[in-house]
């Protein structure tokens, strides 16, 4: 599904939508440059389902956990690698079957990410145009 969306209220619109669809296991991989908007639309995610406290803490924190509807674990591994995501043990946080990861720069931890994920593409167009390309 490819859907442009013209403002940061279209986007969290678009998430609600999403987050209707989110089943216990799913992992989300979230692909765009820096600044396209993959943590505003987890959050946006998160949000809708039952994540009260999100703290848009630093950047450079790699994991952040949640607990909503699921249990949810957001990844940024913009500055790790595999062997680097084994250490801090995401492999092992993998294997929690029912929970529910939001993962960006997952190409850099690629040896960890199951086979079955849900896609999402965000483009910049403008500040605040994005093109989503969700593939679930
Ligand atoms: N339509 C939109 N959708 C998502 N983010 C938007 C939109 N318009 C403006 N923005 C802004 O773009 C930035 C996206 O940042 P962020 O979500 O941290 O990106 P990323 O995680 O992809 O690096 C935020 O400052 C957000 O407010
Ligand atoms: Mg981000």
């Amino acid at each position: 599904m490819q859907t442009k969306v013209k403002s940061l209220k279209q986007t969290e619109a678009l998430a609600k939508r999403f987050a209707q669809n989110i089943k216990k296991g799913d992992v989300v991989i979230l692909n765009g440059d820096l600044g396209a908007g993959k943590t505003t639309f987890t959050q946006f995610v998160l949000h809708n389902l039952g994540v009260k406290d999100i703290v848009n803490s630093p950047t450079f924190a790699i994991l952040k956990s949640y607990k909503g509807k699921f249990n949810f674990h957001h990844i940024d591994a913009y500055r790790i690698t595999n062997e680097e995501a084994i250490e801090i043990g995401l492999d092992e946080l993998f294997e929690n079957k029912n929970d529910v990861f939001f993962v960006e720069w997952a190409e850099n931890i690629s040896a960890l990410i199951p086979k079955k994920v849900k896609t999402i593409n965000i483009k910049y167009i403008d500040e605040t145009t994005r093109e989503f390309n969700i593939d679930e």
